[in-house]
């Protein structure tokens, strides 16, 4: 019987999930004929207060004292490094420092297995960490970056390698979820929304990357790489977030049949990957409509399979951590074969503002005769086709018209065209610069 040694490097809410679920496991639990998973160590800078949290025994942390110095924490992580015991090495610590990609890079130069589930530094990184992987022949998990518990990695490196995924469209960040399903369902604004989940603690104390698209982004990097081979950085596709959805766009989409998510898109055709991260409206009856709350989503078609959809927890301590034990039985199991290689594909991403979608536009104008006729002659003009108008949405007390349409798929580059036009030939005929959100279909 061989012991697979596992160190967890960063004990906080993924890490203590990911301990306690192979503390609870280890004594009977067989990774494969032969081997047995055990948990070797665990280093957090604060090791008292982790052990407690989690109910963790004190002697599997490493370093003494409340907190460990910066000398000590650099010490013990060298001594993780060196111990040729250690088969692999879980890093749930969180960030992009340089010092951590040294830390990620050196486990797999020390000859360790490496699972992550830090989305940002794949985001930013994944290309010299599985180069490090491939060098040491060694194997990385991260399945717990892409969207906690559901197994989206290997749905799609394992599943549907049969297949040839077309398309990929997914609700990715549970809080921005959550968000949006209580502006629609209970018709709060964006900033009471924001509160809610906040009290609930689905919110970080400083949810920006939840909210601005960030954390989504990253999500959507790592699949575009794992499905269409694209080496993307961020930046290199548009993500928008949600803080300029308004209780008055949630209630124009229920008026469609439709609501608001935030959700990652990546469309190859011919010529290439069309990819975004941003609000779009999603029609009943698409199963998307119906994730509420901070339930994470992935739909993937296939031009053989038609089409899967993963539904399940993007967050969370045992959630998260699941996948991470999932990741280190694989690699107990399979070793270096349990990475895929990720050969550059060689398609490229094109420019999203050409990609042929529906689209709602949502328009701020002044509420004077004839102003419709404008905008949409404008629309006409760019040979968009519109498929709804709204009446106007505000209330009468108010100055000013609320109102919208729905297209049929046309491009982004089309209604700027258009928007532009009415700009140059009215200029006062918006009070706000339109809304463009696309409609998933
Ligand atoms: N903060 C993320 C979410 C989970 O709200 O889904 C980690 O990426």
């Amino acid at each position: 019987m061989k012991n697979f040694k596992v160190a967890i490097l960063g004990c906080g809410t993924v890490g203590g999930g990911t301990a306690k679920i192979l503390r609870s496991r280890e004594a009977g639990y067989f990774a494969a004929p032969g081997i047995k998973l055990e948990l070797a160590r665990i280093l957090d800078k604060f090791p008292d207060a982790a052990s407690a949290r989690h109910g963790l025994p004190r002697e599997l942390f490493a370093g003494a004292g409340a907190e460990l110095s910066a000398e000590a924490l650099e010490a013990e992580t060298r001594a993780i490094l060196d111990d040729p015991s250690i088969d692999l090495v879980v890093e749930t610590i969180g960030g992009t420092s340089e010092g951590l990609l040294a830390t990620m890079l050196a486990v797999l130069g020390a000859g360790k297995h490496l699972v992550t589930a830090n989305k940002a530094m794949l985001a930013a990184h994944n290309g010299r960490i599985f180069a490090a992987a491939a060098e040491n022949s060694r194997a990385v998990g991260f399945e717990a970056a892409v969207c906690g518990a559901i197994p989206v990695i290997k749905g799609i490196n394992e599943c549907m390698t049969g297949d040839e995924i077309t398309s990929v469209s997914g609700i990715m960040n549970g809080t921005s979820n959550y968000i949006l399903s209580n502006m629609t369902r209970k018709g709060l604004s964006f900033a009471e929304a924001l509160k809610g989940a906040q009290a609930k603690g689905y919110a970080e104390a400083d949810p920006t990357l939840d909210i601005n698209g960030g954390d989504a982004g990253h999500k959507l990097l790592i699949l575009l790489k794992i499905v269409f081979g694209i080496e993307a950085k961020v930046g290199d596709f548009p993500v928008l977030g949600i803080d300029a959805i308004t209780a008055d766009d949630t209630g124009f989409a229920r008026e469609v049949g439709a609501v608001i998510k935030l959700i990652c898109h990546a469309r190859r055709e011919n010529e290439g990957v069309y990819a975004t991260v941003r609000p779009m409206l999603v029609r009943e009856g698409n199963v998307l409509s119906d994730i509420d709350g901070a339930t994470n989503a992935v739909s993937l078609t296939g031009a053989n399979s038609r089409g899967n959809v993963f539904i399940g927890q993007g967050a969370g301590s045992l959630e998260t951590g699941s996948a991470i034990v999932s990741d280190i039985v694989f690699i107990a199991r399979y070793g270096r074969d349990a990475m895929r290689e990720y050969p550059a594909g060689g398609i490229p991403l094109l420019d999203f503002d050409g990609h042929e979608m529906p689209y709602a536009v949502i328009f701020d104008t002044e509420d004077v005769p004839g102003v419709t006729g404008i905008v949409t002659t404008a629309i006409g003009a760019e040979a968009i086709n519109i498929d709804t108008v709204s009446h106007n949405l505000r209330a009468e007390d108010t100055p000013g018209a609320l109102w919208a349409i729905t297209t049929k798929p046309c491009t982004m580059a089309q209604i700027k065209r258009a928007v532009d036009s009415v700009k140059r030939s009215t200029p006062r005929a918006f009070l706000a610069e339109p809304k463009i959100i696309p409609i998933l279909h």
